[in-house]
């Protein structure tokens, strides 16, 4: 069956150069941090960002910005606020507080009716936090962002690399590009891979506030990393 919204999404992500997807499959491992650091990051130097939180069941951009409060202007679909030169879109607009229990085609449904209202404009990077797994909202993402490329997160654990080096595979069968591999979490002593984001113990007193994000350690390891995208 046609979908007509397709089209619409055609013409809505238009504007964007450059979608990344940031995954990792596990929970806990850093995605949303980087995600919302990397979007700020990018904005400070002089870039036109968008952000979206695609994590249905822990949106959590939100609370990283310290964006609870911000809504999106209705206006022929939705426009995005801004938050620090950030245009950010996430699924706790609609849903507040709660979690949003969707299942299987419901997902679908709910990324595809978001991916057709919401009115990016030009941007050079859209910025995708995902849910931890590939799910649903995974597959759809990689189908409806037809130039996505992914930047893929692990920790310096075992468990964390082995299920990546799966991830890894999987895109590589769907022909979906990999930009890097970041090692967050890291020891800073010993830095084996290209990309890494060492730990950093100062990080959670940050959260909600974007000034102090952007002066972290993390924020300093990410623009290494930013820079290369
Ligand atoms: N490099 C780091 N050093 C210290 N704490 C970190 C680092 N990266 C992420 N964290 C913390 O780990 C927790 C999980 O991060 P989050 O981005 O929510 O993970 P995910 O989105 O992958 O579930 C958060 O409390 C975050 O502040
Ligand atoms: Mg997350």
């Amino acid at each position: 069956m046609i979908d007509p919204r397709t089209s619409v999404i055609e013409k809505r992500l238009s504007g964007i150069k450059k979608t990344i997807v940031v995954t990792g499959w596990k929970g806990g491992i850093g995605k949303s941090v980087t995600s919302c650091v990397g979007a700020l990051l990018l904005a400070e130097m002089g870039k036109k960002v968008g952000l979206l939180d695609l994590d249905f069941a822990g949106a959590s951009c939100h609370l990283i910005l310290g964006a609870k409060e911000v809504f999106p202007k209705e206006e022929k679909g939705i426009i995005p606020p801004e938050v620090n030169g950030v245009r950010f879109v996430s699924i706790s607009f609609f849903s507040g507080e709660n979690a949003v229990p969707l299942r299987g085609s419901e997902v679908s449904n709910a990324i595809i009716e978001l991916l057709a209202i919401v009115q990016w404009g030009n941007l050079d990077y859209l910025i995708v936090d995902m849910p931890p797994g590939i799910s649903d909202t995974a597959l759809d993402v990689l189908r409806l962002f037809t130039r996505a490329q992914v930047l893929a997160l692990t920790t310096p654990s075992p468990v964390a690399r082995d299920v990546l080096s799966r991830a890894l595979r999987l895109y590589k069968s769907l022909k979906i590009p990999v930009i890097g591999i970041v090692e967050n979490m890291a020891d800073r002593k010993k830095k084996e891979v290209k990309f890494s984001i060492g730990f950093d113990k100062n990080i959670e007193q940050a959260l909600a506030s974007p000034g102090k994000l952007l002066k972290t350690r993390f924020a300093s390891d990410l623009k290494k990393i930013v820079k290369c995208l």
